[in-house]
C-alpha cells in the first residue's frame, strides 16, 4: 500500500518525495522538526516554530536553515490557500555508517503541507477522553524541550490503544512525574491556580503551551499523577488543536471549568484560525 504523499514537498527547495537512505534523519532519528498550522496559505505562530526549530539545531549542533528561505519554501507550498498542516524537518544530513558525523554535514530540509480537518467544534466544547500511558518517557536534559525526530516513545505510547473514542495518552517520566500528553502538552488547574510540568527534564516545550504562558499566570513545577486526578480543570494544548478540556480520564468524569473555558476564548480571539468550524465533525 502506498501511504498517501503529501499534496507537495519540497526536500532542499525541490519538488521531491524521498531522501537518500544514507540521511542521518533516518539512520538516527539526527534532527529536529515542526508542524504548524497552516490556515489561508499563512503559518501560524511562525516566529515561535521557527524560535524552536533554532533552539533543536542549537542543541543537536545542526545548522538552522535560513528563515527566510523555509518561509518562502513554505508559502511554495502553502500556495493554494488551503487549510493544512505545514511539516518541517531538519537533517543532519548525510554520512557513511556510523554515528560520527562528517565534519561539515549538508543539513537536508523537507517542507510539506498536508490537509487538516480542524477539530470539530463538539470536541472542544465537550472536551476529550484520555487515557494514562504505561510507557514512560526516559530523563534526558540535553534533549528535553525540543522537538528532536526520535519519537519512538510517543510510538510506543500511542500503541497502547486504539479505541477512537479516546483522543490521547497522559504521560509520566520514568521516576513518576506526570510530563504531557502524546501530541499535546498538560495543563491543570488547582484551588484556582493554573499550573504545567516542568519540561526540564525530558517533553516538549509546545508553542501553543509558550503562548499561554505568556498569557496567563502559570506555576511551572513537577507534577504529581495525584495532583492530576484532584485537578478541578485539566487540559491538552498543541499548535494543531488549540486547547482542548479533558472531560474523562480513565473513565474518571471531570468538567470542562471556567480557567480552560477563558483561556480558549483569549486564543481563538488572538489565533482565529484555532476556533473551531461548527461544520467539522471529525
Ligand atoms: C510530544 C509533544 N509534546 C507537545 C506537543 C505540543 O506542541 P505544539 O504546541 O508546538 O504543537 C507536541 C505536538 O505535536 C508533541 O508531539
Amino acid at each position: 500500500v502506498k501511504p498517501p504523499v503529501p499534496a507537495c514537498t519540497l526536500v532542499n527547495g525541490e519538488a521531491r518525495d524521498s531522501i537518500a537512505i544514507a540521511d542521518r534523519g533516518l539512520a538516527y532519528g539526527d534532527g529536529v522538526f515542526e508542524t504548524l498550522l497552516v490556515d489561508a496559505g499563512e503559518p501560524v505562530w511562525w516566529d515561535a516554530h521557527l524560535r524552536r526549530l533554532q533552539r533543536g539545531c542549537d542543541a543537536l549542533g545542526i545548522d538552522c536553515p535560513d528563515a527566510a528561505l523555509l518561509r518562502e519554501e513554505a508559502a511554495r507550498v502553502a500556495q493554494d490557500g488551503a487549510r493544512g498542516v505545514l511539516k518541517i524537518t531538519v537533517t543532519r544530513g548525510v554520512s557513511l555508517r556510523g554515528y560520527a558525523a562528517p565534519a561539515s554535514p549538508q543539513p537536508t530540509r523537507i517542507v510539506s503541507l498536508s490537509p487538516w480537518a480542524g477539530v470539530a467544534a463538539a470536541t472542544v466544547a465537550q472536551g476529550i477522553e484520555v487515557r494514562w500511558c504505561r510507557t514512560t518517557l526516559a530523563l534526558q536534559p540535553r534533549l528535553a524541550g525540543i522537538k528532536h525526530l526520535n519519537r519512538l516513545e510517543q510510538v510506543l505510547a500511542r500503541r497502547e490503544w486504539e479505541d477512537p473514542a479516546i483522543a490521547e495518552g497522559l504521560l509520566c517520566d520514568t521516576e513518576g512525574r506526570v510530563v504531557s500528553a502524546t501530541a499535546a502538552n498538560l495543563f491543570l488547574v488547582c484551588d484556582g491556580r493554573l499550573a504545567t510540568p516542568v519540561l526540564t527534564r525530558c517533553g516538549v516545550e509546545g508553542v501553543c503551551r509558550e503562548w499561554i504562558l505568556q498569557q496567563a499566570a502559570v506555576a511551572v513545577h513537577d507534577v504529581a499523577r495525584d495532583a492530576v486526578l484532584e485537578a478541578d480543570e485539566l487540559f491538552l494544548c498543541s499548535s494543531l488543536r488549540g486547547i482542548l478540556p479533558v472531560a474523562r480520564l480513565d473513565g474518571l468524569r471531570h468538567a470542562p471549568g471556567p480557567m480552560t473555558r477563558r483561556l480558549q476564548h483569549a486564543l481563538w480571539q488572538a489565533v482565529p484560525a484555532l476556533r473551531p468550524d461548527p461544520g467539522t465533525t471529525a
